[in-house]
């Protein structure tokens, strides 16, 4: 049985969020758990608190009263450093800074046994570099929790260069024995959550400088592209101090790699303290906030012309299931069982076309006609709201009837600007990117980056897993068209390796 199994003594430092929400899920988990705080009174406050959390979840029929009272029964403030000499494993969660972090390490080492193991919950700094300060560097493994950390059941659990594999191996069972999904990740910037999701708020907040307004562009995430939050929302519930900090660790840590540069948008907001609901605004304003999504307003489409008929052709690959819907609301959809070369559906005076990264305009002058370009959704067969661009105003005839062709679907469209890859396509053709970078490069398999994705971000489904529903070739083209526009659009090595081979991005 390994050492970290309960009943093995867990200690947690630091008692603020994070910390608090540890020591609940260990003292469930059966351990004993001692809890310290350097802020006086704040440990205790903090058991008291997960009592009451434990009273809650009886409360819900979550666990029973015997469970909660064991749990309640074994968990205790700390006085002081030397209180944690019986543990098995200490988990700091103190403040995000390397002296705090390296001089507690320090400390702990010095009355803990030899064969103890101590964690991280860093979500930013390098656990390699933590260990470099300790004498005993192999027993120091990243922890990374979510938060609320009783409530998230991710934990990236993270392999710095020093530490003892079988440190990591014993640390990834005991976060399963506590009910949490561990995934492993060699220590690198942002781990894997951190760094794959940069993009997510990245590519909104860009939108965001060009006019769009926030409620549209999360509407569109959420509705779209199957996120069960806009970027701008949760950066505003995240908080934008934290959510920049994230960026520019990333930022910095990458040797301020164009794809994570802080976007200016966001540094004002936290220049001028409106760091989300915290300080009632972020890029919502909260004041009146009753919790519901904001709606979207400013880019209202223009009243929809549901056409009679319309002429379907080529390959139109994840975005074919619109056509049924299209078919279902009464249209007739003629496609001539032409399923290959350049999608394209006709309408009256012009053409509909999904994004391959070019503007609308660009399409329109290639094929001269009025264009209008269709965002990426998540899923073609059930989304309820797509991003739209026209190529000119000759092309509103042509926009009211792409309007009234989702309308026919029972999707509503927002009207963006011509801007190239449109929103959802740009967004998940850099996490897909960028996950595809973070598995060449051994910091994690493929299945666990998914799955990071997934529990840690939420996302409806994992960046390769959605690659390869795209098509690894048409993501690669995607991000091939938008290189001109910006450097922080490339094709990663990894993924035009696969496109190359022809293979899935799930295998290696
Ligand atoms: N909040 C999150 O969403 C989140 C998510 C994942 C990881 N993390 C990481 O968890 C850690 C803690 O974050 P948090 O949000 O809980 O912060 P917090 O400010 O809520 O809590 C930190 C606590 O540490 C205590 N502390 C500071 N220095 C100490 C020391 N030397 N000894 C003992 N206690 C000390 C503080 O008094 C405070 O109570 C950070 O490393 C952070 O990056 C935070």
């Amino acid at each position: 049985m390994s050492r970290l199994a309960a009943p093995a003594v867990v200690g947690v430092v630091g008692a603020g969020t994070m910390g608090a929400g540890i020591a609940q899920v260990a003292a469930l988990g059966g351990h004993p758990v001692r809890l310290l705080d350097a802020a006086p009174g704040r440990a205790s406050a903090a058991v008291d608190q997960v009592g009451a959390a434990l009273d809650r979840l009886v409360g819900r029929g979550r666990i029973d009263t015997a469970r909660a009272a064991a749990a309640r029964a074994g968990l205790r403030a700390a006085e002081s450093v030397d209180d944690l000499a019986p543990c098995a494993l200490v988990i700091e969660a103190v403040a995000e800074v390397l002296d705090v972090k390296r001089d507690l390490l320090a400390a702990v080492e010095d009355v803990v046994a030899a064969d103890c193991v101590l964690a991280t919950n860093t979500s930013s700094l390098s656990v390699t570099g933590l260990a470099a300060a300790m004498r005993h560097p192999d027993r120091l493994v990243g922890l990374h929790f979510f938060n609320p950390a009783p409530v998230m059941r991710l934990v990236e659990v993270v392999r710095g260069d020093l530490t003892d594999p079988d440190v990591v191996t014993e640390a990834a069972e005991l976060m399963t024995a506590w009910g949490k999904t561990p995934v492993q990740v060699r220590c690198s910037p942002g781990f894997v959550v951190n760094r794959v999701a940069r993009p997510f708020y990245g590519e909104a907040m860009r939108l965001l400088e060009r006019g769009v307004d926030a409620a549209t562009i999360d509407a569109v995430l959420r509705e779209g592209g199957g996120f069960p939050m806009g970027p701008l929302e949760l950066a505003d519930l995240i908080g934008q101090d934290i959510n920049l900090a994230t960026t520019r660790s990333v930022w910095e840590q990458s040797g301020r790699d164009r794809r994570f540069e802080p976007v200016d948008v966001q540094v004002a907001l936290v220049a001028e303290g409106a760091l989300g609901r915290k300080t009632g605004r972020g890029f919502y304003d909260h004041d009146d906030d009753d919790g519901a999504a904001p709606a979207p307003r400013g880019t209202a489409a223009p009243s929809p012309t549901v056409p009679a008929r319309v002429r379907v052709r080529g390959d139109w690959g994840p975005w074919a299931p619109l056509w049924d819907r299209v078919r279902r609301g009464g249209v007739v959809v003629d496609d001539g069982g032409d399923r290959a070369g350049e999608p394209v559906a006709e309408v009256d005076g012009g053409v509909v076309v999904p994004t391959d990264g070019r503007r609308a305009a660009e399409h329109a002058r290639r094929l001269g006609v009025p264009v209008v370009v269709l965002d990426l959704v998540g899923d073609a067969g059930t989304a309820e709201r797509w991003a739209v661009t026209a190529s000119d105003d000759g092309a509103s005839p042509v926009l009211t009837q792409a309007v009234g062709l989702l309308q026919a679907a029972g999707a509503q469209a927002s009207v963006l600007p011509d801007v190239a890859g449109l929103l959802v396509a740009r967004t998940v053709a850099l996490l897909v990117d960028e996950a595809c970078d973070v598995v060449a490069r051994g910091v994690a398999s493929a299945d666990d980056v998914d799955t990071a994705m997934r529990l840690g971000a939420g996302h409806p489904r994992g960046p390769l897993e959605w690659g390869d529903r795209i098509g690894p070739a048409r993501v690669a083209a995607l991000l091939d068209a938008l290189a001109p526009v910006d450097a922080r659009y490339r094709v990663s090595a990894a993924l035009q390796d696969a496109v190359h081979a022809g293979r899935s991005l799930r295998e290696r």
